[in-house]
């Protein structure tokens, strides 16, 4: 019985003391003092650029940006919209890029004979280019293979 109540009273102290200390010791966030359940609306969208060949990639694993808008593009379960140009089977007849063999191998390394799940969901890795401002400054430079230097 005391060992219960000395638990409820642990218990009850570190509920409302745990928060404090680990908010103390939290980097000051980028959205400022705004919590987090008041940022999901978004107010300022990039506008996107004018649609034009693509961004040169800055490392060679990145996905490619989308040179184009990719609005009203749905992938569920049932259809997936970017598959209708990136195919293999599509993508003359829609003059884009296929999508690479990379595509086609799941985690584990198989090659399989199509889309592998996990890269499905194409923009979970492909976003669309926008002239935007780096969030933090750095001064990362591409890789020389890139720019030819
Ligand atoms: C109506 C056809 C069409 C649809 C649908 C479409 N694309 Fe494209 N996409 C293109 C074409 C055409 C290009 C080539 C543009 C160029 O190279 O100038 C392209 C280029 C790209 C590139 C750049 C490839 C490179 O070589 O760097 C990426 C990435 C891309 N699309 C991803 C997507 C994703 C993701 C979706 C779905 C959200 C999508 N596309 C839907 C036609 C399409
Ligand atoms: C898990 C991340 C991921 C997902 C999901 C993904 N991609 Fe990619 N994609 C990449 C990477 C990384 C590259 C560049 C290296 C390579 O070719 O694998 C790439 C390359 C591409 C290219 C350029 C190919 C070339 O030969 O230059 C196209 C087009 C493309 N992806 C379209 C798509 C489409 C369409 C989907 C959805 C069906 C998709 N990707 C899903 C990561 C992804």
């Amino acid at each position: 019985m005391k060992r219960t109540a000395a638990l409820t009273l642990l218990l009850a102290f570190g509920a409302s003391a745990l928060p404090g200390i680990l908010a103390a010791q939290m980097a000051t966030p980028m959205r400022g003092a705004t919590p987090l359940d008041s940022t999901n609306q978004v107010h300022d969208f990039k506008p996107m650029m004018k649609e034009r060949a693509p961004l040169e990639r800055a490392y060679v694993q990145q996905p490619p940006l989308i040179p184009h808008e990719i609005d009203g593009y749905i992938i569920n379960a049932n259809s997936n919209k970017c598959l209708t140009c990136h195919s293999w089977d599509n993508y003359r007849s829609a003059k884009a890029t296929k999508i690479s063999l990379t595509h086609f191998r799941d985690r584990d390394g198989t090659e399989l004979s199509n889309v592998s799940a996990s890269r499905y969901f194409c923009t979970q890795c492909h976003v669309p280019q926008v002239d935007a401002h780096p969030l933090v400054n750095n001064a990362f430079q591409p890789v020389d293979v890139l720019t030819g230097r």
